[in-house]
């Protein structure tokens, strides 16, 4: 693939990249993770030196309102980080125009939006490489993941999906290294969403859990609906990656949700949910007990074993890997980690952590570019 990139406006440490590898990016979502990539670029265009070794130009930036190209002076990237420019937002058809027809082109998707993920595929077999934090595009159906894996083929185009699951942490990266290796997955298991990681880490049992949850809500930890968190969704389609990163191609119905939000709470409008919240407190509190009695913690872990994948609170053994603390945990066992897993653990949520991730994935995507 051809490094070279001509003229590209708003050259993002355009001091310490001169001779260097360089792309052009498309930032497509300025939400949470969004505007932590656009910090990211402004304090790498800021301090060039302590910018990393290849040159990231920012060609675009687009929330579903409006979109808009950042200038080529100076402070172009902390600009675009403060301008919401008036305008109709451009159609997704016009993404690759913006990105021009040649050299190294990355679009790095930081929305939630389902029309997004559904032209992954599509770029990538037109020669765009894309960097996501979105994991609808893995996390979904078995056929656009396929579409996704098929299209990086026809388009010699890589996909960066490091911030989907644990926000960067190492674990998609260990699976595909052992299994590169030739090592066999047996089974994953985890603590996968931070949000559920901190209700179960705080919660006593005696104070209501619903009590934590407006707590969490109110720290920014959950989403506005925490019901969407309560459900297990989230932490579904990281499995669904996980696992078919593992080399179990799960159907995206395949995995078994125990949802903490019971029918009558899952049925409610939205402004309706605070008010009924306490209703997940009396099935906890039994739940909470019987495993204190028994020496236990409880977790919500996404579990695959034996080809099967399952999601939902588990009572652990106090000194289980998976028990303690707020971190992300993921064990892994393989012919390799029989025994004793394979765990990898930190921080795995927060829009610093997410945004450093999809700009690795895009820097990774430069250097092996250049090697190609
Ligand atoms: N927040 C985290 O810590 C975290 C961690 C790991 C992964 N993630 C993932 O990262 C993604 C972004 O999360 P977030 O917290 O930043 O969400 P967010 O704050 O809700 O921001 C989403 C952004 O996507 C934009 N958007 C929606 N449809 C679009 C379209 N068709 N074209 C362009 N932009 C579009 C939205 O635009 P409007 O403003 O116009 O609606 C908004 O700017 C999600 O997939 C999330 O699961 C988040």
């Amino acid at each position: 693939m051809n490094a070279a990139v001509a003229s590209a406006p708003s050259p993002v440490a355009a001091a310490a990249a001169a001779g260097s590898p360089s792309a052009r990016i498309a930032l497509l979502g300025t939400g949470t993770v969004g505007r932590a990539v656009l910090a990211r670029l402004a304090a790498w265009e800021a301090a060039p030196d302590a910018a990393p070794p290849a040159a990231l130009s920012l060609v675009h930036v687009a929330n579903s309102r409006t979109g808009f190209r950042p200038d080529s002076a100076a402070g172009a990237v902390a600009r675009a980080a403060r301008t919401v420019a008036a305008g109709a937002a451009p159609s997704l058809d016009e993404l690759p125009s913006r990105l021009g027809d040649d050299g190294v082109r990355i679009v790095l998707d930081a929305t939630a939006s389902d029309a997004v993920a559904e032209r992954h595929a599509e770029w990538l077999a037109r020669g765009l490489h894309v960097v996501t934090a979105c994991k609808l595009g893995q996390g979904t159906s078995l056929a656009r993941w396929r579409a996704i894996g098929r299209a990086q083929s026809a388009g010699a185009t890589r996909y960066g999906d490091s911030a989907t699951v644990g926000a960067g942490l190492p674990v998609l990266h260990a699976i595909r290294a052992l299994r590169a290796g030739g090592d066999r997955i047996h089974a994953v298991a985890g603590v996968l969403s931070g949000s559920l990681a901190w209700l179960f880490h705080h919660y006593d049992g005696l104070r209501p859990f619903s009590g934590f949850v407006r707590q969490a809500r109110e720290a920014g930890y959950t989403e506005p609906d925490p019901r969407e968190d309560l459900s297990g969704e989230d932490v579904r389609r990281k499995l669904l990656i996980l696992a078919r990163s593992a080399g179990v191609a799960l159907e995206a119905e395949a995995v078994a949700v125990d949802s903490l939000v019971p029918p009558a709470l899952a049925a409610l409008a939205p402004d309706a949910v605070d008010a009924a919240l306490p209703q997940i407190d009396a099935p906890l509190r039994e739940r909470y007990a019987a495993a204190w009695k028994r020496g236990e913690k409880l977790r919500f872990i996404a579990r695959l074993e034996d080809g099967r994948a399952r999601v939902g609170l588990e009572a652990l053994a106090a000194d289980h890997p998976l028990a303690g603390g707020t971190d992300n945990r993921v064990a892994i066992w393989s012919d390799r980690y029989r025994a004793q897993p394979l765990v990898i653990q930190g921080p795995g949520a927060g829009a610093g952590v997410t945004a450093a991730a999809m700009l690795d994935d895009a820097l990774a995507i430069v250097a092996g570019a250049r090697r190609g």
